[in-house]
């Protein structure tokens, strides 16, 4: 039995996934960015992808707001549906990374175990967690949808940061920072080339 079915098994399949890395010449993985709303997962994974396509790279994004117009729109923001938002956007991930493609998922992807969930069902090395180290005080100042403003008026409830908890990650692989060392605000081409520059090392 696996979950709720019973007489099923695993299919192999004739194309590996190896097979599939060969023809692309380049290896898969998951690029999970997290952070607050307004952190801007979703700008730098564009300017990212943009940079590895130029490179040549087959690449995926999977973003918060355009997944739940499709994949998750019957899942709302208590916590077990986040949960469940992140669970299937982890195994959507992983079947990208199985095809060979560099995969980013811009998700605010608020619990740490959720995230842990997905890095477990990764091969080590596979699963690369970035963090949006960006203060709530700065995303609640640039305030792009409008939501703060509202969940601060109490016009949206469980706003994360604001009345809903965000768990930042203990040990990221990358941790994305807003200001440099003397203090100027990174422009998100920075932040994508910060993250490059790791991936090629
Ligand atoms: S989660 O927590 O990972 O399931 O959230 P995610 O799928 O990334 O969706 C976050 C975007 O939904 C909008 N939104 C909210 N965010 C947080 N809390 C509440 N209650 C909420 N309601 C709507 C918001 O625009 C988030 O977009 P980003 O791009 O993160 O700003």
């Amino acid at each position: 039995t696996v979950g709720n079915s019973t007489n099923i098994c695993w299919q192999e399949t004739m194309v590996s996934r190896g097979d599939k890395e060969v023809l692309l010449g380049q290896r898969g993985c998951v690029l999970w960015f997290t952070g607050l709303s307004g952190s801007g997962k979703s700008t730098v994974a564009c300017t990212l992808e943009h940079l590895l396509h130029e490179r040549g790279h087959l690449t995926s994004l999977l973003d918060g707001d355009n997944i739940r117009h499709g994949l998750n729109k019957d899942l709302g923001f208590s916590a077990a549906d986040r949960t469940e938002n992140i669970r299937r956007i982890g195994e959507v991930a992983i079947l990208f990374k199985d095809t060979g493609a560099v995969t980013m998922t811009s998700f605010i992807s608020p619990y740490r175990a959720d995230r842990e969930m997905v890095r477990q069902r990764c091969q080590p090395g596979e699963f690369l967690e970035v963090f949006m180290n960006i203060p709530l005080e700065v995303c609640e100042a640039r305030d792009p949808k409008g939501l703060y403003k509202k969940a601060r008026a109490g016009l949206i409830k469980n706003f994360t940061g604001i009345d809903d908890p965000y768990e930042a990650p203990l040990a990221p692989e990358l941790v994305i920072d807003c200001y440099d060392d003397e203090g100027q605000p990174r422009s998100p081409l920075a932040m994508a080339q910060q993250i490059l520059h790791t991936l090629e090392d």
